[in-house]
């Protein structure tokens, strides 16, 4: 950085010197190669190199935790001794990711909020809505405890009424009668994961906003799950709010989230942690005008590297291409779905319409208990998968991404035809 730059970045609102040092050159290192539909194994193993996962195992995980890719963690690192550097905060960087960010979830500047993570962004939603003693909220049986927490949390302390409904596997419009059949005139909030963590069922969200609309509920998305793994255009959807965490399929750093709110009903919920940075203007004694849109929520001094780091995430998922994403995660899905199947004593609790589902696939054995199998997975076969102990399910979730190959699903198989087979 020269003397210029210096001095530009000692005032607060000199966002641009931060904004375009970041990783330009490290993009043009990490050209990715055109992809070829005749030979997509090449643009994959590209990928796959862009991560520093180590080969001693196969981590099938991403529904946990998303590695990130090493642009990623560069940057991250890059902004981060740069920013010490010159002992500032940075904090104008959340707007140059907030301009990436928007147009990849299809919505506006003003609808973004950094958080920490999805549990902080539904947490905010929770904690914000003007809900009274005896209103009512409805979520799936099958909701993270970051996304059902901060309503059980609110349900302790001001007495609003949690409704859970079994998600349907096998039908949107059962998912959709389901959620129907629960709500009453004092319904103030449906929400659902957009696809659920346990067995990866997909919502149709669309359907759900359509149906809360009519109604005047609150529709709220726990989307942990699908951005980074599906295109995201939150205009085309429809809801009232959005959660996500950028540490799983985005791929961005650990620590980062996003929350998405219809700026027209942003007022409605009122912002419970604030501080610098979350108004336009305050008078003492008793005076505050927050600033527009979801900005308000972002309170205080932050780790604006790893916000950085999640811009270039979405940068990297953007160039390789969303729909591309989706297709791959569930081709490899689809292949582990008809060879699990096929397995006497294996039963595959994700849907079996491809509709349903994407790059999700739960199942269970009839024979090996789901804590010992998932230890011979990871124990014997290096295979790092995740136990769903959720609501007594039971069962082992493999969770691929872009840095997976269908070989890797193979093995996936070939392990589990034998741990079945010597039980
Ligand atoms: C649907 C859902 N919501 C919320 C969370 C919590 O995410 P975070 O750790 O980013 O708060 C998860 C994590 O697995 C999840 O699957």
């Amino acid at each position: 950085m020269n003397r210029k730059d210096f001095v530009a970045t000692l005032g607060l609102g000199s966002s641009a010197i931060w904004a375009t040092g970041c990783g330009s050159s490290r993009q043009s290192k990490d050209e990715l190669p055109v992809f070829d539909s005749n030979a997509p194994s090449r643009f994959w193993a590209f990928v796959r190199k862009s991560y520093s996962l180590t080969p001693d195992r196969v981590y099938l995980n991403c529904g946990g935790l998303g590695p990130a890719p090493k642009i990623v963690t560069d940057a991250v690192a890059e902004k981060s001794a740069e920013l010490q550097r010159i002992s500032e905060t940075g904090h104008a960087l959340m707007d140059v990711a907030r301009e990436v960010v928007a147009r990849y979830l299809g919505i506006g500047l003003d609808s973004i909020c950094f958080t920490r993570n999805a549990t902080e962004s539904n947490s905010i939603i929770a904690a914000g809505l003007d809900l009274k003693r005896g209103d009512e909220v409805i979520f799936e049986s099958h909701a993270h405890p970051g996304g059902s927490l901060p309503w059980l949390s609110r349900s302790k302390h001001d007495g609003i009424r949690v409704k859970v409904f079994e998600p349907d596997p096998h039908s949107q419009e059962g998912n959709l009668n389901r959620i129907e059949s629960l709500i009453t005139p004092r319904t103030r909030v449906i929400q659902v994961s957009h696809i659920t963590a346990p067995t990866g069922i997909l919502m149709d969200v669309k359907a759900i906003a359509r149906l809360a609309r009519s109604k005047g509920i609150w529709f709220h998305i726990d989307g942990a799950q699908s951005a980074g793994m599906i295109p995201i255009n939150l205009s085309e959807i429809g809801c009232d709010s959005y959660a996500t965490s950028g540490h799983k399929w985005m791929g961005g750093p650990r620590g980062t989230g996003i929350l998405c709110i219809d700026p027209e009903r942003v007022d409605e919920v009122d912002a419970t942690h604030v501080g610098g940075h979350s108004s336009a203007s305050y008078t003492l004694p008793d005076n505050i005008v927050f600033l527009p849109g979801a900005r308000r929520y972002e309170y205080g001094t932050r780790n604006t590297e790893l916000v950085e780091g999640l811009r270039v995430a979405v940068d990297f998922q953007t160039r390789i291409g969303v729909e591309r994403i989706e297709a791959y995660g569930s081709s490899l899905v689809d292949q582990l779905y008809q060879e699990l199947e096929a397995i006497d004593s294996i039963s595959v609790l994700t849907p079996s319409d491809p509709n349903m589902r994407r790059s999700i696939i739960t199942f269970k054995s009839s024979k090996v208990s789901f804590d010992p199998f998932n230890n011979a997975l990871s124990r014997d076969y290096k295979l790092r998968c995740r136990r769903v102990t959720e609501q007594g399910l039971n069962a082992v979730r493999v969770s691929p991404h872009i840095y997976n190959s269908p070989e890797e699903c193979a093995r996936v198989v070939e392990a589990v035809k034998e741990i079945v087979s010597r039980a």
